[in-house]
């Protein structure tokens, strides 16, 4: 297959995570015989710096030309100043937005050799298995905002139409999975909530007979994330909902170095791939970052935009194996182990990678 990779890079750490992803896109190419070209955008604060834009026209186009976008992570303490005009996560979220990316989906599946890296404990982590969908391009993210000197207003708005889709794409993937489905609101408060589940319990037993619906609270849902976390399959939930509970959950997988998403509208062309950790200013530069969830959303990006699922087995596999042959970045290396004497030392972001592409 031909396919046209747009790698937005970004900030910080982004640059270095997205070169992994590439090289494995590269190898998956050349061994499965596919060609892919890759073509990099400046986003974020690198695109303010060069345009005074977050996201410049030039990358815009690019996104809606590719067949995939490839996304490192934004944002830093130089462009973050109270009174910044144009942020770099304002490209995310237009890019979201005018890409029509209304699913996100955040795997949490945590690897049994890094158990020990989680703040939670191991026995209650053996077999979780979940799969958030966050709803992107709605709610209080994109409703109007106002301020005045002495009030601050963000509207959180959504329409019928907007829950529909978004709990039909869970659904469809609860179907394949093992057919739970928890949908997460605010009922008891929030107007937009009520609304999201009236629409979960009209489409549920008429179009989705098959799956057991649930619905929880969203405080309520961040406890038992934490208490009972095998028992969730597909959760879908409105965007804050699902920003909050996402990074929440990701410490169930021991780092947010872990963990990579996908953003999807209504094709399958032109999806919106990217780890869920941000630029990490701290580190960035120095090669260790963990390239582990850009990698693995590499696959993600295989599996759902170019439906190419064997390569992204292969690639989950190779990642899998390399974690278990020890080739740990810094963040998964347990917190007991970098206290003992013969603490394993941590691989760098090159070394992993190249873990990585031996496996494949
Ligand atoms: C995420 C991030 C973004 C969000 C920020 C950077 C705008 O936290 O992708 O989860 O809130 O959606
Ligand atoms: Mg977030």
């Amino acid at each position: 297959m031909k396919a046209l990779i747009a790698v937005l890079a970004g900030d910080g750490i982004g640059g270095e995570v997205t070169a992994e992803a590439v090289r494995t896109l590269e190898r998956v190419a050349a061994r499965f015989g596919h060609t892919f070209e890759f073509q990099p955008a400046l986003l974020g604060g690198a695109a303010i710096d060069a345009t005074g834009e977050a996201l410049p026209a030039a990358t815009l186009a690019l996104a809606q030309r590719a067949d995939a976008i490839l996304l490192g992570a934004v944002g830093g303490p130089k462009w973050s100043a109270a009174d910044a005009k144009v942020r770099p996560e304002q490209a995310l979220l237009q890019l979201r937005k005018s890409l029509g990316l209304f699913a996100n989906l955040r795997p949490v599946v945590p690897h049994p050799a890094v158990l020990d890296a989680s703040p939670i404990k191991a026995e209650l982590l053996r077999g979780v298995d979940i799969m958030v969908v966050r709803e992107l391009t709605g709610g209080i993210y994109f409703g109007e905002k106002t301020r005045t000197a002495t009030e601050a207003v963000d509207v959180c708005r959504y329409t019928v139409a907007e829950i529909e889709r978004v709990v039909r794409l869970a659904a469809r993937l609860a179907l394949g999975r093992r057919r739970k489905l928890c949908s997460i609101d605010k009922a008891n408060v929030l107007e937009t909530s009520r609304l999201w589940r009236s629409v979960v319990e009209r489409i549920m037993p008429a179009e989705f007979p098959d799956l057991q619906i649930e619905h929880m609270l969203v405080d309520a849902a961040a406890m038992h994330l934490i208490k009972r976390p095998r028992d969730f399959d597909v959760i879908v939930t409105e965007n804050m909902f699902g920003d909050i509970l996402t990074d929440e959950a990701s410490m169930l997988a021991g780092s947010l170095g872990l963990l990579p998403s996908a953003s999807l509208g209504a094709g399958e062309r032109g999806g919106l791939f990217e780890p869920i950790h941000g630029s990490a200013p701290d580190i960035a530069g120095r090669g260790i970052a963990n390239p582990y969830a850009a990698i693995l959303s590499a696959a993600m990006l295989l599996r759902y935009s170019l439906r190419l699922e064997s390569e992204a087995s292969a690639v989950e596999g190779a990642v899998s194996g390399a974690i278990n042959s020890g080739a740990l970045p810094a963040d998964i290396i347990s917190a007991g182990e970098r206290g003992a004497v013969a603490a394993r030392a941590a691989v760098t972001t090159r070394a992993a990678g190249d873990a990585v592409l031996a496996r494949l």
